[in-house]
């Protein structure tokens, strides 16, 4: 079967001062319709470089991407981020509203019970006419998934949406999007640092190397849906397979901060010389 997503040969470069930077050398992935994949790797790798060409935000400097938009009634994706990324001004309500109003996709009472069914899912109904800043940062979090999926989109792609969040409230979130993509299945894209995470949500984990970023391994998931987590984080074969893929990890982390050290010695030679 045709992937939603193929990732062929791309690789991406920036003009930096100086010269040029390679961010990302010859990614090649796959992702098939409906699987959730998580993408994990050093800082400054290239994943969010990634996941923005996957949103269309940015060009890959070779290779090719494509990507099957099999419903032209739906979105074919939407962005979830780390950092808040709800409208100041508008009510929860009306961030929640906002995709599908921007799109032209307003189906009048049906849209508005859409919206009133995820922000009911996120626990944001009661809230529905509170503005952001009287939300906590959870809470904005969960309107921004609300949003995301008020839409549904085919494809969801989030950089890192928990990392901000304590441990509790990333707890009860991860819980909360496991439950409603088992439910409302699309194609998913997660970035994380969090091992325990990916392995929690995903069906497949990509390990990928420090810079330039490209895939070092593949992990299938093998357990069945639908998950509990606490119960998961119980089990042998979850800490196993954390445990298997730090050991990869941490090869790439060591590499990065040794690149890290690297670059800025350049640098104070370049400014004393
Ligand atoms: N527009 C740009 N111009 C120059 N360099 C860039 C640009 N965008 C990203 N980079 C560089 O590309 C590399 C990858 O950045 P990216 O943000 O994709 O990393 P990341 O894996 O998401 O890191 P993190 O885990 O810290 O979020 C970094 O070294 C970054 O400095
Ligand atoms: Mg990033």
């Amino acid at each position: 079967m045709k992937p939603k997503i193929a990732i062929r040969n791309v690789s991406r470069f920036f003009d930096v001062k100086g010269g040029t930077f390679q961010a990302l050398r010859n990614v090649n992935l796959e992702v098939g319709a409906e699987q959730f994949l998580c993408i994990v790797g050093p800082s400054g790798c290239g994943k969010s470089t990634l996941l923005r060409m996957l949103g269309g935000l940015e060009m890959a400097s070779t290779g090719d991407i494509s990507i099957a938009h099999d419903n032209p009634a739906r979105p074919l994706t939407a962005m979830i981020f780390q950092q808040e990324s709800v409208f100041p001004w508008l009510t929860v309500e009306k961030n929640a509203a906002y995709g599908l109003q921007v799109t032209n996709n307003w189906r009048g009472a049906e849209s508005a019970e859409r919206v009133t069914y995820f922000l009911e899912k996120t626990g944001l109904l009661k809230f529905r006419d509170f503005y952001p800043y009287q939300l906590s940062g959870g809470m904005k979090q969960r309107l921004s998934v609300a949003r995301a999926f008020v839409t549904n989109p085919e494809i969801l792609l989030m950089d890192e949406p928990f990392a901000a969040l304590d441990e509790q409230n990333k707890l009860l979130l991860q819980q909360e999007l496991g439950k409603l993509w088992e439910e409302f299945r699309s194609t998913v894209v997660f970035i994380t640092h969090s091992l325990d995470e990916a392995v929690l949500l995903g069906d497949r984990v990509m390990v990928m190397s420090s810079a330039p970023g490209h895939i070092k391994q593949a992990f299938d998931i093998p357990f069945a849906r639908p998950r509990d987590f606490l119960e998961l984080r119980q089990q042998d074969d979850f800490h196993h397979l954390t445990r298997q893929m730090w050991e990869l990890l941490r090869q790439e982390v060591e590499a990065a901060r040794a690149q890290e050290a690297g670059r800025l010695s350049q640098e104070r030679a370049r400014r004393n010389g």
